[in-house]
């Protein structure tokens, strides 16, 4: 697995790529990778001549309390599971190379951006879409990947990509989930036994959700009380916010009337986990 630190080597390496007229994927991470980041690097491997995975734990992402300093990391590990599931190279650049001092360029996507996880985390999606252009500009893919399991991000991504015509196609790729439900993140492992077994309440909310919508309630703010009774019945877990909104705009929603995704946040013990589910009136 070649692993690439220089910012011009890799400019250099995906424009040798382009030249031999190879497609070329990426998949931006901030590595501690499990099996939702290599479903996504699987299938950029299917799609694309050359794959490469950004590993950066990006700092301009993380609020002033928030756990970057302790987020895991293990290039070791991660440049194994990359080679594994097909990738041809990680860009790993360091946080001096990426933001040089007075750095003092942005990337904000206005409205999507400070609503849901952008309310309760000031400047996080700012981070998020400056360093993903930073990391387009660099590599520059045809194809993106990323994980359903951040749908916001996703859906901010997408409108950055597209507002500033940006070349490159972004995929969404589903929820890699645990047995019991739990959504994959680099955050599980910050769980105890007892908050792990207490997490699964997450999917099982989403999926009360479903089955209500599948026995014709609407009325989102029935489905949000539901889903928060079940989610309150497990001491541990604190929500953040649990609601019902349109997939694009991320806009309430009072009934569901086509397709709307159910979104949820909550901390379990200091751990912030989020998860959610598309569902269709109409399926
Ligand atoms: O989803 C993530 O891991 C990060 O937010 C991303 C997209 C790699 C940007 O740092």
């Amino acid at each position: 697995m070649k692993i690439i630190r220089g910012i011009k080597e890799m400019r250099e390496l995906s424009r040798k790529a382009h030249e031999e007229k190879k497609r070329v994927g990426l998949v931006p991470t901030m590595g501690a990778l499990h099996k939702g980041h290599l479903s996504l690097i699987q299938r950029a491997r299917k799609e694309n001549d050359a794959v490469f995975v950004s590993v950066f734990v990006n700092p301009i992402q993380f609020g002033p309390k928030e756990d970057y300093r302790r987020y895991p990391r293990n290039l070791k590990a991660d440049a194994r599971l990359c080679g594994q599931a097909g990738a041809d190279a990680i860009f790993f650049p360091d946080e001096r190379s990426m933001y040089s001092s007075g750095h003092g360029t942005h990337v904000c996507v206005e409205g999507l951006s400070d609503i849901l996880c952008g309310k309760l985390r000031p400047g996080h999606f700012k981070g998020v879409t400056t360093v993903v252009a930073k990391l387009f500009n660099i590599v520059d893919p045809d194809t993106a990947y990323f994980g359903q399991k951040d749908a916001q991000q996703a859906v901010i991504v997408k409108k950055m990509a597209g507002e500033l015509n940006m070349p490159v196609t972004i995929k969404v790729l589903p929820t890699v989930r645990e047995k019991d439900g739990l959504a994959m993140s680099s955050r599980n492992a910050y769980l105890n036994d007892r908050e792990r077994s207490d997490a699964a309440v997450l999917f099982q909310a989403l999926t009360l959700a479903k089955d209500l919508l599948k026995r014709r309630f609407n009325d989102t703010s029935l489905i949000v009380r539901k889903m928060k009774e079940l989610i309150n019945s497990k001491r541990s877990v604190k929500i953040q916010y649990v609601c019902v909104v349109d997939p694009r705009s991320l806009r309430p929603l009072h009934k569901i009337t086509g397709k709307a995704l159910v979104m949820l946040a909550v901390k379990i013990g200091g751990v912030r986990l989020i998860d959610n589910i598309m569902v269709n009136r109409n399926a």
